[in-house]
């Protein structure tokens, strides 16, 4: 069997480092292309090298744009590469413009399409993500489900026929650098000096909390006066919005920083008093390590986490400041994301349906 993974942005890097294993381990073909939606290193390169994948065997160097002036470059310069590789399934992986791109290039070639972290839904139709997703479930062929949440929203659309729940390959990668990172410092804290538990870690990146100069000034002026240092690793989206505009981003509690490769994310983030951010994965990833999470949203896909209490949705400048100091949740043993094991799944469904 051939497998042909379509990545471009960063969350897509860390889902693909544990379906490579997996195919890797099946004997199975695995051709990897990356569409070039992110270009910086600390965005892209370092995943691949960090979690083991090696080089895309492709590189289509698309690059920014606007959305359709992106999305349009990927999907000229897919058609070519499907028809070359012709393989059993091409992967596509979460809610980016490459996702939509080769969902919409393999399914107009007759290749068979598999959608990895199917049926998440906002319900805000103002985000690209939640175009994205729903357009590639739609298109796809094989949906492939983290959550039950997840599959439940597909059957609502009517895809249940087509899906297939397999857990969140993103605990897959999780519970690996968790157990590699938990003995030893994480380089972050000491090179900023800061103290286990005294700080928080944030990220702030989607189009509608960087884009409007008023939002963007809103919250960050909220984080800068949080009673703790706040590390915000800081994406280029929001790095280039707040140069744009004049907001200072090492205003009072603030320590501006470049972004983390993975596993020194993970040593950050579990060493932290909290996490504050815009990041699906990161949500996520701080449930799993039981650090309380705020995030800055008026909506989350990841339901679990708020519904468990380890996740409070925070949009004003007055919520985020209650909901970052808030008492620890309880303990939970709860695992909606699924066992470590999905990945293997991912590749066995793919090979049940070749
Ligand atoms: C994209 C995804 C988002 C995902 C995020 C993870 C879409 C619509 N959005 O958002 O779902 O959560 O990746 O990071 O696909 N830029 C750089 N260097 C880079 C990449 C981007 O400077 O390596 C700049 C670009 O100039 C662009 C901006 O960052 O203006 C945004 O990049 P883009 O790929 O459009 O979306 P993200 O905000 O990264």
């Amino acid at each position: 069997m051939k497998i042909v993974s379509v990545v471009g942005a960063r969350p897509q890097f860390v889902k693909l480092a544990p379906i490579h294993a997996a195919a890797k381990a099946a004997n199975v073909e695995h051709v990897i292309v990356h569409t070039g939606q992110h270009y910086d290193p600390m965005l892209s390169d370092v995943f691949f090298d960090e979690l083991g994948i090696g080089a895309p065997d492709l590189h289509l160097g698309v690059g920014s744009g606007s959305h359709g002036v992106q999305t349009g470059a990927m999907l000229a310069a897919l058609d070519g590469v499907f028809d070359e590789h012709l393989p059993d399934w091409v992967l596509v992986y979460g809610d980016t413009n490459s996702t939509v791109a080769a969902a919409l290039s393999a399914v107009k070639l007759h290749i068979p399409v598999a959608h990895l972290e199917a049926g998440l839904r906002s319900f805000n139709r103002r985000m690209p993500e939640e175009h994205n997703r729903v357009l590639t479930d739609h298109a796809a062929d094989l949906l492939l489900a983290p959550t039950q949440v997840a599959f439940d929203h597909l059957a609502d659309e009517g895809l249940a026929g087509r899906t297939v729940l397999v857990g969140d390959v993103m605990t897959d990668v999780l519970f690996q650098v968790r157990s590699e990172v938990s003995d030893r410092p994480s380089k972050l804290v000491d090179e900023l000096g800061l103290e286990a538990r005294n700080y928080y870690l944030a990220t702030i990146h989607r189009a509608e909390n960087t884009d409007d100069p008023e939002r963007l000034a809103e919250i960050v002026a909220a984080l800068a006066s949080l009673d703790k240092p706040v590390v915000l690793l800081a994406h280029p989206r929001i790095v280039a919005k707040a140069a744009a505009h004049g907001i200072d981003l090492t205003s009072g509690a603030l320590i501006a920083h470049a972004p983390l490769a993975y596993a020194e994310l993970i040593a950050a983030a579990m060493r932290s008093a909290g996490v504050v951010t815009d990041s699906g994965g990161l949500q996520k990833e701080a449930f799993l390590l039981r650090i309380p999470c705020t995030t800055v949203r008026t909506e989350t896909e990841w339901v679990e986490t708020v519904d468990l209490g380890w996740n409070v949705l925070a949009n004003t400048a007055d919520e985020i400041a209650t909901a970052v100091v808030r008492p620890r949740p309880a303990d939970t043993d709860s695992a909606p994301y699924g066992d470590g094991h999905a990945a293997g799944r991912v590749i066995e469904t793919l090979q049940g349906k070749a």
